[in-house]
Parts: structure tokens; sequence; C-alpha cells
């Protein structure tokens, strides 16, 4: 292994995993894997920030042993407590003993109900400092994003911050760094992040990147705990989050459906006709063939969304009940809406759908377009039709 020095001192000693293809149970899908960060500061003092996920502490190990002997870790800086980057920390306090853990408060209690290992621990506020040497580490609490516990460390004499989970992506990658990786899967990767972790939490995001514009410090590099550090140009993804915190999107179109034997297949696709003929643009995604957290990523960046499902049993096929869900959960602002599907006798599909769509807190622009068995020529027209109007109301 080569020693990977992000500046004059301070390492990357993380861990990329190319093979992990979901996070948080199922709920999301990391098509091209993840990366688990740490940093290593070495000064006067030695100062590890945040571990690895536990199937890759000797990996992390080993990196740490070609810069300095892991028994002579000084301080481990906890950041967040999830097990991604918590879970080796037990083993590095069996090789360090003597390491003084820093976090937050919360951090501490969340710490204690994971692990049963005695440590050494120092709460600490916005604000506070550690001084390693010629360095200092200075903390900024950063409470929902995304855990309560969360943190940020900011290197002061280097302007590097390390926030953690803020301004990461689940990327596995050869390249440690952005000017170092595919710009478009990097904006992507990083767009879906925010979609399926951050969204709902919009407003804090806002709140916490203004707060540390107004704390006037220089930010030279952002390394993360997920993916690349972004150094070519650090404000690149803090403007980025500003853009997707304050709602901001495309005049496009995201239409994610289920059919059952074809019929709401074919209203999807004259509703598309509709829309494109307006000079918009148009997304479509089956279920289960594309995967909710990729979608949910494309809902991120576009201002309609059209929902549809054939009915079953009076409600939705089942596919489409993870997308609901978590759209429920990361309820995007300011997007327009609508639903759409066929039936047999009863209906129900489209209630439902309209039902959580509001539930999300979209904006419902039109009645649904409900169409019995399969759409005739005529009704076909309807549903063009239907695209077309949605098309004018973005
Ligand atoms: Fe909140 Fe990467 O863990």
């Amino acid at each position: 292994m080569s020693k990977i020095e992000i500046k004059d001192g301070i390492y990357w000693v993380g861990a990329v995993d190319w093979d992990v293809r979901n996070f948080h149970g199922f709920s999301y899908t990391t098509h091209r894997g993840t990366s688990y960060n740490a940093y290593l500061i070495v000064d006067d003092k030695v100062a590890l920030v945040d571990t690895v996920y536990r199937p890759f502490a000797g990996e992390m190990l080993d990196r740490i042993g070609e810069i300095v002997d892991p028994s002579e870790i000084d301080y481990i800086v906890m950041n967040h407590v999830e097990s991604d980057h918590s879970s080796s920390l037990p083993e590095m306090l069996r090789i360090a003993p003597g390491a003084k853990v820093f976090g937050t408060a919360k951090c501490k209690a969340g710490l204690e109900k994971h692990f049963t290992c005695k440590m050494d621990f120092q709460a600490v506020k916005t604000g506070d400092e550690l001084r390693l040497g010629r360095r200092t580490l200075m903390f900024i609490e950063a409470a929902m994003l995304h855990w309560p516990d969360s943190m940020f460390t900011y290197v002061k004499e280097d302007g590097i911050l390390l926030p953690n989970d803020a301004f990461g992506q689940h990327l596995a990658s050869s390249g440690r760094f952005d000017d170092e990786v595919d710009q478009h899967v990097l904006m992507e990767e990083a767009a879906k992040y925010y979609a399926n972790i951050l969204l709902p939490l919009s407003p804090l995001v806002k709140k916490k990147i203004e707060e540390i514009v107004g704390m006037g410090i220089p930010i030279s590099m952002i390394a993360p705990s997920h993916g690349i550090v972004w150094r070519r140009d650090p404000m690149k993804i803090v403007q980025s989050y500003m853009k997707w915190a304050a709602g901001a999107a495309e005049k496009r179109v995201i239409i994610a459906y289920d059919t059952m034997w074809g019929s709401t297949e074919k209203m999807a696709r004259a509703i598309l006709e509709g829309i494109r003929s307006e000079g918009v643009e148009v997304r479509m995604y089956r279920f289960p063939y594309s995967d909710s957290s990729d979608i949910i990523g494309e809902v991120l960046e576009a201002k309609g969304l059209l929902v549809g499902s054939s009915t079953i049993n009076n409600g939705i096929l089942p596919t489409l009940a993870p997308f609901l869900t978590d759209l429920r959960g990361l309820k995007p602002k300011g997007r327009k809406a609508a639903a759409f599907g066929s039936y047999g006798w009863m209906g129900g599909a489209t209630e439902e759908i309209e039902a959580a769509l509001k539930s999300a807190g979209m904006e419902i622009v039109m009645p649904a377009l409900k169409l019995n068995w399969v759409p005739s020529s005529e009704e076909l027209k309807r549903c063009e039709e239907f695209g077309r109007e949605f098309a004018k109301k973005l």
C-alpha cells in the first residue's frame, strides 16, 4: 500500500469497499460501491479522525502502520456514531488503550449503547479546540446532519473541513480526489447521496452552511467520510448543497410506474409523448427494474413527478411501495405531481398514490387520470393531453 497524503502530515487511512451494493438495510442501492474515509493527522500529538466499518479495520490499521505505530495514537475524534464510521473504534482502543476520544455529548451516549469497551471520552461543543502541536482541530456540532450526534472537525491551519457524512458520495474509486474521477459520475452520486440522506434535513443544511460561512473560516479542502476529497473546488459541492437545500430543480418530469398487463404502461408512454411535445424533458422508470433510491436521486433535480400504477386489491402494485415510502419520508419540497393508472372494477391505486404524494408534501396539480381496462386510441389521446397539460404547469 502506498501512503495517501492529502496535505503535509495529513493522511487518508480509510478503505474502499468495491463490493457493497446496498446501504441502510436495502433502502439505498450503492451501484458504485463506497469508501469509508478516516484521516490521520501527525503532529506532536497524533490524531485519528473517524474509523472505518469493522470488516475493514485491518486495512485501516495497515495504512496507519505505514505512517506511525497505531498504538501511539493520542486522540480519536468520532464525528459520528453510525457503524460505518465507528465500528472499528473498539479495535482501535484495544491497540491504543491510552487514546482519548472526542465527540459530542450525544456521540458519547450513542457509543455507550453501541459498544461496551471502556473509553476516556471528552465531550466537545462548537468552537472547542484541540491543539496537536503545529496544528489545531476545531469542532463544529452538526446535529441532525444527519444524526443527533453528528459533528464536523476543522483543521484550522490548513483550512480542511472533515464533515463526516456531509458532502459525501457512495462511490468506490481508485482516485481519492475530485480531480481524479469522472465529474458526471461524481455529481450524480453526490446528488443521490443528498436526496436519499439529507433531503428532509434541507433547512438544517442551509442553516449549517450559513453558520460556517458566518464563522469566516477559510476552506481549502473538504474531506468527507465517503467518496472523494474535494480539493480542486471545494465550494462546488457547497453551492450544490445550497441549491438542493433551496429545492431548485430543472424543468423536467420523472415518470415512475408499474403495470400489470400493459395498460398502465401504454398510458405512461402516451403521457410521455404529450410532455415531450411541449419541449419538456422526461425520464421514465418502471418498477421493479429501476430502484427507489435511484429515482429519488432523479426527483431531487426535477420539477415534476408522475406516478402510475395498475390497481390490485383496491390499491397500488406492491412494487411501488418502497418508492412511495421513501417519498413520504424524504419530502422533496416544491414539486408538482399527479397520478395515473388503469383499473378493472373498483380502482384505488391512483387514490393511494395521490395520498402518498400529498403526504410527501407535493402539490397535486391535476386530478388523477384513471382509465378502465385497456385504453382505446381515444383514451390514449387523453393521456397525451394529460401529459401536455402537466408539462404546461411546470
Ligand atoms: Fe451516517 Fe456514513 O454514516
